[in-house]
Parts: C-alpha cells; structure tokens; sequence
C-alpha cells in the first residue's frame, strides 16, 4: 500500500508535527506540511533546521544526509497541495470540532484512497471518522513528545476502520525504526490510561498528607527504579497538560473513580503554577531556591511504591482484560512510550498477581472506595494459579 516513494502529508507544524515530518522524512519519504498558520510554518522551517543541525553536530548524522531530509520536506499553507499524498497525519489543537472539519475539508482535497490519520492523545478516532465520508480510511498514529526521540508509536483503528489499512500504516510506522502497538479506540488508548496511577495515586498519597512529593519521588527512583518520580514528571509534562488528561481521561470513563483528578493538582493550574516552564509547580524552581529534602525512611518508601505499582499494574491488567492491547503491547508501551524501567505484567508476575490482589484488598477494605476495586483480569489470574508470561 506504501511505498518509499508514498508522499506524506501533515497537517500542523507545531511540536508534533514537525516533530513526525522529521522522522518520516528521515526515513526516506517526502513530506509536505501544511498549517494555516504562516508563523508556524516559518517556526516549524527554522526549528527542523535546528533539529538536523544539533544531530550533526553530535556527530549522529552526516551534513549530506541532513541536505536530504531538508530536501524532502516541503511546507505549504495550501491544503490543496495535498493532492498527491497517500497519508496524511493530522497534528492540529486537540479540539474534537476543529479536528472534525479539518477532515472533512482533508476529505473534499484527497483521492479517496489517501489514508488519514490523527495524532490525537485523547479524542476518539471513531467520532473524528464520523465526520468523513470515507471513515474506513481513518485511524490513529499517535507518535509521543519529542517524536523524533520517543520510540512508541499507538496505532489506532476506530470501529469503522478497515483493519487492513491499520496493518499497513503499523508496517509503514514500523520503517521510520518506531516500535508500534494496537489500541483499541477507548479514553487514552494505552499509555495515557495505564500511566494514570503514577499520577494520581502519588497525588492521592500527597493529598493524604501521607508523604510530601520530594519523598514520594525519591521512593519511586530509589524503589522503583523510574526515571523521574511523579511530581518531577509533572511539573516537566506542565500542569496544563498533564490535569487535563487526567481529567479528560476520567470524563470519558463517566467519572470512573479510578481516574478522578487531584484537587491539589487543580489549584496549581489555577494560580498558573504550570511546574518547570513558569518556574513553579509543585517545586519552585527559582533561581537560588534548592530542591526539599526526601524523608528517606525505608518503610514508607517502598509503601509508597506498592501502593502506585500496585494501582499501575490493576490498569494493566484491565487494559488487557478488555482487549484494549495484548499484554505484550501494553508492556512495550510502557517501556517504550513512557521509558518505565520494566514491562508492568512482567513486573506483576515478579512481585507476585497474589500479592498485587492482596494490596488493593486492603486499600479497599481500608478505604471502602471502588477507587481500590481489583481488576476482574487480575482475580481471575490469581484464582488459576497463572501468569502473564
Ligand atoms: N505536545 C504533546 O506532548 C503531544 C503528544 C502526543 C500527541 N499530541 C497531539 O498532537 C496534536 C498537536 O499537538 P502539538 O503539541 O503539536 O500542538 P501545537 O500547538 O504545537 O501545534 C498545532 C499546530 O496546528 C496548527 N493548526 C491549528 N489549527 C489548524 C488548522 N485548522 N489547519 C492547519 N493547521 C492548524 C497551528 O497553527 C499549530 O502550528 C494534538 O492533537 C495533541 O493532542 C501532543
């Protein structure tokens, strides 16, 4: 269906898009941008350039090879000139009429085999595709921030896709050296559904006076071995961004309590303490200012990290259950997408399903809130004596 020689649309040239036309570029195709914005196009110009230049001189590309990829992108402020692609990615403001009308309009300037996609992080395909008139053409390609270092790639059939459309763009992703996986069209698909209880849980526990975030953080590094414990990882992602996937996440699961937001976090989005960019989140950042010190006490430290592993690993573990993403999938893209030190059901048969069930037993019986309520997927495990792998 795809060839070298495929012609690559995108549409936006804000940090995704940019972001996609380098790697698909880099990966031999041409591409042309389009964004309405004559700005952003200019930015977009400037910041590939950039981008290029900064591999070049950690010596991780050649100057030819660099020539080539600028070569072979072309930026437009006409959506006509997309005429002869046969993908377009769309990585336009995440608004579900906006999204809705530019398809519409991708539709009336396209052949009807050119193939569409959205990089959305938390509409649903199905509803974008509804306004089409082909939507079997439609699907997810949801590439993660920055898309040319993140190597996860979801893709993502609505319920009309044609499943051989899917196939082919999984392979094609699979060329630009992406690692891919399939998502059914549900709230967050993978990564932003499972990754929910690094946030919230460690906001719970925060919000519990149970620890403050500089211990909650270091027991997730020291403990866990991630990369960046939540609070970091927030103030990083922005307050902006990273509450209102939480909170879109949760309104779409009709106010599932698993998924209910933090109040704390709520308040630093209103006072515009975004975290690093506005120099205060949860940590202030301002010059001079050092960072508090971690109550480094063993016990509570790795409470701290069962009770989130634990949370993590449920919505693994539901994820699977409701065939959202096989279990292996959902592993990649945990390891992949949000650079977790282990696959989570691989990390769930180490420390044990029956240890994993026992946990939230007493979070619920403690609590008495279906917020702590087992994954069907998980007791059934337990129950059978199985693993995951
Ligand atoms: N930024 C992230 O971390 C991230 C990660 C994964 C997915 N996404 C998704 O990718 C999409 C784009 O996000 P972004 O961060 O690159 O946004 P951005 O704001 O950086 O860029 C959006 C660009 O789209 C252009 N645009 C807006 N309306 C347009 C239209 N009607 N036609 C053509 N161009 C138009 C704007 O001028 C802008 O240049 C969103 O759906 C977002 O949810 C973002």
């Amino acid at each position: 269906m795809f060839t070298k020689d495929s012609l690559i649309g995108v549409v936006g040239s804000g940090a995704m898009g940019s972001g996609i036309a380098q790697v698909a570029a880099t990966a031999g195709h041409k591409i042309i941008v389009y964004d309405t914005n004559a700005a952003a196009l200019e930015r977009a110009r400037t910041s590939l350039s950039a981008s290029l230049h900064k591999l070049i001189e950690k010596e991780k590309l050649t100057r030819e090879k660099a020539d080539t990829i600028l070569r072979l992108i072309s930026f437009t402020g006409s959506i006509q000139d997309f005429k002869p692609c046969k993908l377009i990615i769309e990585a336009i403001i995440e608004n579900i009429d906006v999204k809705q009308s530019v398809f519409k309009e991708l539709e009336n300037n396209v052949e009807d085999t050119c193939v569409l996609a959205s990089n959305t992080s938390s509409l649903s395909i199905t509803s974008i595709a509804s306004a089409c008139r082909i939507p079997g053409r439609v699907l997810g390609i949801h590439f993660f921030n920055p898309a040319t270092l993140m190597l996860l790639v979801e893709i993502i059939p609505g319920i009309a896709t044609d499943p051989v459309i899917a196939n082919h763009c999984r392979a094609l992703i699979n060329t630009f050296g992406k690692v891919t996986v399939m998502a059914k069209d549900t709230p967050g698909f993978i990564v932003n559904r499972v990754a929910r209880p690094f946030y919230s849980e460690a906001l719970r526990i925060y919000d519990e006076q149970i620890a403050d975030p500089a211990t909650i953080d270091w027991a997730m590094r020291e403990f866990g071995g991630f990369k960046m414990g939540p609070f970091e990882l927030m103030d990083l992602i922005g307050h902006d961004v990273n509450y209102i996937v939480t909170e879109t996440v949760w309104k779409q699961f009709y106010y599932d309590p698993r998924f209910k937001p933090s109040l704390s976090q709520k308040r630093l989005l209103e006072a515009g303490f975004l975290g690093k960019k506005t120099g205060r989140g949860f940590y202030d950042y301002s010059d001079g200012v050092s960072l508090p010190e971690p109550n480094k006490e063993e016990t509570l430290g790795k409470y701290i990290l069962n009770r989130i592993l634990c949370m993590l690993i449920n919505e693994a573990c539901d994820t699977c259950y409701l065939g959202i993403a096989s279990a292996e999938d959902i592993d990649l893209a945990m390891t992949k997408g949000v650079n977790y030190p282990k696959g989570l059901l691989k990390w769930a048969d180490e420390i044990g399903l029956a240890h994993v069930q026992l946990t939230l037993k007493e979070l619920y019986d403690e609590y008495e809130e279906d917020r702590y309520r087992a994954s069907v997927k998980l007791k059934q495990m337990v129950k059978k004596g199985k693993l995951f792998y």
